[in-house]
């Protein structure tokens, strides 16, 4: 107890220290749980750090784009997907969903992966994500376990969700869900915000708190203990994620030298607010569009295509010993400047996970295609939207229709349930007229 007071000085943090001599009973043992998650030295120093930092300087030294290209125009591709679906059938790889985020953007109250972006038949984001890692378990011959990191803010209502649906179908034993950390939001000289008076201003602490959490949490054991070696890494909102893609593992199964692989697509434009791949000072990484400078962000190539034209959708792949090797690194911290609990301009702290690229050293960037992969839910109007996902889903889907000499309505826009059709496999003529109307579902823009 003595201990958390002589932390709190030790970290100028004389305030809180003196707060909560000041309760006791439950009021007491709240607070004092809070303030031992925490590493009040490191935010100290964070503090002290960002407090002198020109933080509009996050990219220093030199920037170089990184080659890249479509995979299916790879002729290695099949070959790839062949060798992936072997190491899927082989149990060794897993799912695994970052779903910490508060979702602030798209304004709906509770965890992203519970809202229903209007498809016909009203699946939740989770429901279709699940569908999806069964399917392709069942083809390849092994179940996909499934890794799901939430926040303190959404852990109960996540479980809850998934437990009322009866895990989608899924076997409960597959399925891992662990919390991630939080750090405290500091006022504007550096002083732990209260949100109440037993409670600290907890935030999370980033997505790139996931590769800790994993670790903490028992979760990397966990899986290597299942003999997982690779680690399929997803956001909650891309409506299109073909997760655990085959092709995708088979190029890093295939590749000697990447710990890591990331998809690929052409930036929509030098606008979009997606980060780019990049080499900085000869290191690969992700550059945010908001660190991206204006000159690099516009500059094109002699064809009048973009030269920092390679957009991050948030789709990772990690070897496990990459993993293993980020549980001990320190990624860096990004600040916010934020109103907390009415407090103006106070210091919100988070680490991005595209940050783990720089300290792992060697990357494969696997080239896609927007239309097929990348529809992310942010807003709740407008670009990025659960209109823009439903109808990309609903024209994929017909394409796919299409490609299996399926006779459709071109006006209409098409959903087929995830447990049909993985990745617009195995469509027929026979199977739309036997699905339409129940796993087949026609819709209008
Ligand atoms: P975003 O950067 O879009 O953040 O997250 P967000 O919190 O979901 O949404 P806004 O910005 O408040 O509108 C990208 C992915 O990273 C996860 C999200 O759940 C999403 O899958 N994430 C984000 C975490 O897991 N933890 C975090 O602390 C932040």
């Amino acid at each position: 107890m003595n201990d958390l007071i002589e932390t709190l000085k030790a970290a100028g943090q004389d305030a809180l220290a003196a707060h909560l001599e000041t309760l006791s009973g439950d009021a007491r043992a709240n607070l004092e749980r809070d303030i031992a998650s925490q590493d009040w030295m490191e935010l100290k120093q964070l503090h002290a750090e960002k407090s002198t930092a020109d933080l509009s300087k996050n990219v220093a030294g030199e920037l170089r784009p990184m080659p890249w290209k479509i995979a299916e125009d790879d002729l290695r591709y099949d070959f790839w997907k062949e060798t992936g679906e072997v190491v899927l059938g082989k149990g060794q790889v897993a799912a695994f969903l970052v779903a910490g985020g508060q979702g602030s953007r798209l304004g709906f109250e509770g965890p992203k992966g519970m809202f229903d972006i209007g498809l016909p038949s009203h699946k939740s984001l989770f429901q279709l994500q699940a569908e999806r890692i069964k399917n392709l378990g069942a083809q390849v011959g092994h179940p996909i376990p499934w890794c799901i990191m939430t926040s303190p803010l959404n852990h109960k209502a996540t479980v809850n969700f998934f437990e009322e649906n009866a895990f989608f179908g899924m076997d409960r034993d597959d399925i891992r869900f662990f919390e991630q950390g939080t750090i405290c939001a500091l006022d504007p000289n550096g002083k732990a915000v209260l949100e109440s008076e037993d409670h600290l201003a907890l935030v999370p602490d980033g997505n790139g708190g996931c590769f800790r959490a994993l670790a903490q949490s028992g979760t990397l054991a966990w899986l290597v203990e299942k003999g997982i070696r690779y680690l399929f890494l997803y956001s909650v909102d891309n409506a299109l994620c073909r997760i655990c893609d085959p092709a995708f593992i088979g190029a890093l199964a295939a590749d000697g030298h990447a710990i890591s692989a990331s998809k690929v697509v052409h930036k929509a434009g030098p606008q979009e607010r997606v980060g780019i791949f990049a080499f900085q000072d000869g290191k690969p990484g992700v550059v945010e569009y908001s660190d991206l400078p204006d000159n690099f962000r516009d500059m094109t190539n002699a064809d009048g295509s973009l030269t920092f034209d390679g957009g991050n959708i948030a789709v990772h792949l990690f070897k496990i010993e990459g993993l293993r090797k980020l549980q001990t690194s320190r990624l860096p911290w990004h600040t916010a400047r934020k109103k907390v609990c009415g407090i103006e301009n106070c210091w919100k702290f988070e680490q991005f996970l595209f940050d783990a690229f720089p300290l792992l050293g060697s990357m494969l960037p696997f080239g896609v295609v927007r239309e097929e992969e990348f529809s992310p839910v942010k807003n709740a109007e407008g670009v990025d939207s659960p209109k823009t996902a439903r109808v990309m889903i609903g024209k994929l889907h017909r394409e796919w229709l299409e490609k299996a000499h399926v006779e459709v309505n071109p006006h209409k826009l098409y959903e087929i349930s995830p447990s049909l059709s993985y990745a617009g496999e195995g469509l027929t003529r026979r199977l739309f007229e036997r699905e339409l109307g129940r796993g087949i579902l026609e819709f209008d823009e």
